[in-house]
């Protein structure tokens, strides 16, 4: 089914890593905006979506001691905790983000290309809701979607793009907006994304 954990433990069965169009060598814009948000090495931060993204690996490199990834493949999960050598500092969630019970609060989350997939206003307010229960008050999300001028599927599926104003709806009162940035991702056959990345800080 189109969204659903078979599709992504399909792909993540089947296609090398950097066989995907989200594919990127490095994830160097990402770990730029988490390093202005100033969270301490030591704090909890999670990954939402991450499958097999480089950052997980990037943050361990760089000391981040408390780094989790919550993915609905489970087959990606697996093999980035294989990948790091099981490293005691990584966690790994297996669970759709729409139905995420976080068990604790995080001081920083971090989306790229996640949030997108969900069209509909019931699964938006899910995604929400898990954030407001599991990022703690002060704490920093950082957001990538396909912009408004970028793609209308990713992975055959189709996306909800954003723009700021979006951006700034879908996160609501509760936040407010620190940074933005549109970049250009360059997929692995060579196709142009433009994408809308955003720091953002819960105020309440
Ligand atoms: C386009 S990929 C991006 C992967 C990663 N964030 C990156 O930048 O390389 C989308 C990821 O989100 C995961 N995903 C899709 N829908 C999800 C959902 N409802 N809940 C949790 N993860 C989901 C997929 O398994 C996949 O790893």
């Amino acid at each position: 089914m189109p969204g659903s954990s078979t599709h992504w433990n399909d792909v993540y069965t089947t296609r090398a890593e950097d066989a995907v169009s989200w594919f990127e060598e490095s994830p160097a814009r990402s770990l730029a905006m988490i390093a202005q948000t100033g969270v301490a090495k030591g704090d909890p931060v999670i990954d939402i979506g991450g499958g097999l993204s480089r950052l997980a690996d990037a943050l361990l490199t760089e000391g981040y001691a408390d780094v989790s990834v919550l993915d609905i493949s489970r087959a990606a999960i697996d093999r980035l905790i294989a990948r790091n050598d099981a490293d005691a500092r990584l966690t790994g969630i297996v669970s759709d983000i729409t139905t995420f019970a976080p068990a604790r609060r995080y001081a920083l989350w971090h989306d790229r290309a996640v949030l997108h997939f969900l069209t509909g206003e019931t699964d938006r307010a899910a995604y929400h809701a898990a954030l407001m229960a599991g990022l703690a008050p002060g704490g920093s999300v950082i957001a990538a979607a396909f912009a408004p001028d970028g793609p209308e599927k990713c992975s055959g599926l189709p996306v909800r793009r954003y723009g700021l104003d979006d951006f700034d709806a879908f996160f609501g009162p509760q936040f407010s907006r620190v940074s933005d940035e549109r970049f250009t991702h360059v997929t692995p056959s060579g196709a142009e994304q433009r994408f809308q990345a955003v720091h953002y800080r819960r105020d309440s």
